[in-house]
Parts: C-alpha cells; structure tokens; sequence
C-alpha cells in the first residue's frame, strides 16, 4: 500500500536494534488515531515509561498508548503473561483513572510466567554462560511452551487442569534446578495463588485472534506493538545472545493471528545511534568516554532492570538487515537530540574480520567484526524544537539523508526530546488523522 500519510490501514511498529528504540513513544503518538493496540509477543522483559503528572510508572505488559482513554488494549497469544505484573500495572492504572478494566483484552491462549521459570531464568544467568536477561522467566517459559508442558491463561480458570500442568512442567526441570542447588516453588502455593490471579483476570480473557479479526472487518484501526527489537529476534537477531520470542515485523501476524495481508503497512523504530543491554556482540560498541556521553546524555539504563545499557554509533549494516527482515516501510529515529554538539559523528558501513560479503550482516563470528566507519560533521545547537525537517541544521539533515541512502527506507518520523510531542514528520499528520 502507498503511503498517504494518513494512519488509513494497520501498522506494525517494530524495533531495528537490540530493543529501548523508543517505539512506546511512537505508539502513543499514532495511538490517538487508532482504535486498539495489541502487544504480540514478549513479556515483562519489556518496558516502557510513563510519565503521569510527577509521577513516573514503568509499564511492561499494558501496551503503550494506554492513556489514549479511547483505546482497546489487547495482549495477544504470543505473548507471555507475568499475571501479578500485568494486574498491578492496570490498577496502578485504574486507581488513577487512567485505565478501565473494560479497556483490556487478554488471550486465552497466551502462556504464563511461573515461578519456576524465574528460578531457572536465575539459576541460569548465575551459572557458566549468562546472557543477561532481565530475570524475568521470559526463556523458560517460551521453552515449555514449545515443548508442549506450559500453562496458558486459560488454564489458570481451571484449578485442577492447572495442578497438573505446573506438576508436570515443574518434574521437567527437576533434575536440572536440583543439580544446581536450586529449589522449585511449591506446587500448591503456585496453584493457588495464580488461580486466585487468573480470577480476576477472567473477565478480560479472551480469543483476541478473533477479537482483531472482529475489530478489522468493522473497520477498525489497528496498531500492532513489537517488544525488543530485530536484532533480539530468536531467529534472526544475534544468536544465541537473543530473547526467545519473534521481534521481527512477521511476528504480528503470528503472535495476534492475523494473515500477514492483513498488513497494510510496517515501521521501524531505530535509535540515532545504537544500544544493547546485557551480553552479545556489538560491533560498534563506544567503550571510551564518548559513549559515556551518550550514556548520559540518552538516559541510557534499562526501563525494566536499571542496568546502564551499552552505547554505540549507528550501525546502518545492521540497521539495513533489520529493514530487510522485518519488510521496513519506513523508518522512525528517534533521539536525534541526543546527538547535540557531537563535534564528528560515525556511521559503521562494513564489517572487517567477518565471513560475509562487504555490507552482509553475517550469521556468525559478529564478535570479531571490526567496525568500518565514515565520518559525519555533527552540528552546533540543538536540534530540539525544530518544527520541520527543513529547519534542521544542514549537518543533521545530512546525517538523515546518509541513514537513507544506505538503508534504502525513508525516514518518516524524528524524535527530538523527551516530551511527548518532541518530534517531526509524519507522525503529526497521523495523529490527526
Ligand atoms: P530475556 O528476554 O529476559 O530472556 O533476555 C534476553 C536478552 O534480551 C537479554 O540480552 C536482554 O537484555 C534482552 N532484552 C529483553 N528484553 C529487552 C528489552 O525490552 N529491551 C532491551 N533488551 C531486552
């Protein structure tokens, strides 16, 4: 479908990087004009800031946009479900006001985080080869879900059903957890606690596949929320150092059971520079005190863990594959503010030391990339308050057109500050649309 700057279909809005895009802010700024948002894969691995008033509220399973007081928000089947986490986010919420219950759809088939997920997720990252998760039970959970011995939500309306699935799940890891000095979580307290969680969550339970399909077919705008971002996809991000679910545009259509036609259009958030949390390569890694600038300067530790995230150049060879995976219509970069008074900026455009053709993303060996860079003038000033792409400094203007010519996606969007509507392009025609 052509763009016609007007939110006229569905949008996938995924991110490009090792997730922390900024894609929250993108969804509640298009959200305005959409009927629903729906979360498609993830879990309270992710997370995304709300500021109400003076207080602020990390949100990691309500998806973004939430404060839209119009907007349905659904949690789809690919998702994993932390019960207590996502019931104390909505009434933090509802106490304020903020959120009626009758704004939320949750999947009947979406799989739940149990304890012992979190026990293995631990155990794990305190044993020979981490990869800093967020501790959330995000692997675990998606392990036992494809090997058939998980709890979905709507087990959790059926105490007995439930008993034996987290029995059975939790034998499964017995030998492993005990081998390692661990201790499973007691199967009665779990059952009756998440029992007593899925209670009150029942009246929201749902089959959002079908709830989509419903709120399509009427006409309906949709706008589908990625969690992380493509380079944690766990098929095409860096393997193994990925999350466990798919972060790429084509895990919509799977993770809320739609067709991929029923599509119309998909936008990558990026950062203008790069950053990734917890281990795994990144070739354009700043270990020297300019990316301690950007580290500041960006407010760069993790929304869901507090850990100081790591901090790179713009990476445009990723940064194109990410566009290749995910089927990039167009692009939104945000932060471009973070980059003011920079006095040169780098580009990486290859890789040297890697077993793939000049400007390939390798499948492997990405550890020993050694960066090629080209060199941009950064400018004076700030870019903030800018009101049109035009009334950037000429150096930032040339630092867009470079991001386009090299990703081969137009950049449709800028963030430029922290407020909510710190940002130029076509997010403002959607907004009003
Ligand atoms: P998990 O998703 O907790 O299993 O963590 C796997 C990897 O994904 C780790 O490197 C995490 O730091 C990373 N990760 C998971 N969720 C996010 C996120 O929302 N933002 C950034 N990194 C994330």
């Amino acid at each position: 479908m052509p763009f016609t700057g007007k939110l006229d279909g569905n949008i996938v809005v995924v991110g490009l990087q090792w997730g922390d895009e900024g894609k929250g802010k993108v969804v509640d700024r298009w959200a305005a004009a959409a009927d629903a948002v729906v979360r498609y894969a993830g879990g309270a691995n992710a997370g995304h800031t709300l500021q109400v008033g003076d207080e602020t509220k990390v949100l990691h399973l309500v998806p973004s946009g939430a404060l839209h007081a119009h907007l349905v928000c659904v949690v789809g089947q690919g998702t994993v479900i932390d019960p207590a986490v996502l019931l104390e986010e909505v009434e933090w919420m509802r106490r304020r006001g903020l959120l009626a219950w009758n704004r939320l759809r949750l999947s009947d088939r979406a799989h739940v985080v149990l304890p012992h997920h979190k026990v293995v997720d631990a155990l794990r990252e305190s044993g020979e080869r981490p990869i800093g998760t967020t501790r959330r039970g995000i692997g675990p959970c998606y392990e036992d879900k494809a090997g058939r011995r998980g709890v979905r939500i709507e087990d959790l309306l059926h105490p007995e059903r439930l008993r034996e699935l987290v029995e059975a799940a939790q034998e499964h890891w017995r030998p492993w957890v005990e081998a390692r000095g661990g201790e499973l979580p007691d199967v009665e307290e779990t059952v009756r606690h998440y029992a007593a969680l899925g209670e009150r969550l029942a009246p929201h339970v749902c089959d959002t596949s079908r709830w989509v399909d419903d709120a399509l077919r009427s006409g309906k705008k949709v706008l589908f929320e990625g969690a992380q971002g493509v380079m944690l996809d766990v098929d095409h991000g860096t393997w193994p150092f990925v999350t466990s679910s798919y972060a790429v545009a084509g895990g919509a259509a799977v993770g809320a059971g739609l067709g991929p036609q029923r599509i119309d259009r998909v936008v990558g958030v990026a950062k203008a520079y790069t950053t990734r949390v917890g281990r795994g390569p990144f070739p354009s890694e700043m270990e020297d005190p300019l990316g301690e600038r950007l580290r500041e300067a960006g407010g760069e530790y993790g929304a869901t863990t507090g850990r100081p995230r790591r901090c790179g150049w713009l990476d445009l060879v990723a940064l194109r594959y990410a566009v290749q995976v995910s089927g990039i219509d167009w692009l939104a970069l945000t932060k471009l503010d973070v980059l003011d008074g920079f006095e040169e900026l780098r580009l990486c455009v290859g890789y040297e030391g890697v077993d793939a053709a000049p400007g390939d993303f390798p499948a492997r060996g990405l550890a020993d990339a050694r960066p090629v860079y080209e060199t941009l003038p950064g400018w004076t000033g700030s870019v903030q308050g800018c009101a049109e792409r035009s009334a950037l400094p000429d150096e930032a203007r040339a630092y867009l057109e470079r991001i386009e010519r090299f990703v081969g996606v137009p950049i449709g969007y800028v963030g430029l500050g922290a407020a909510r509507g710190a940002s130029l392009g076509t997010a403002d025609v959607f907004a009003e649309a």
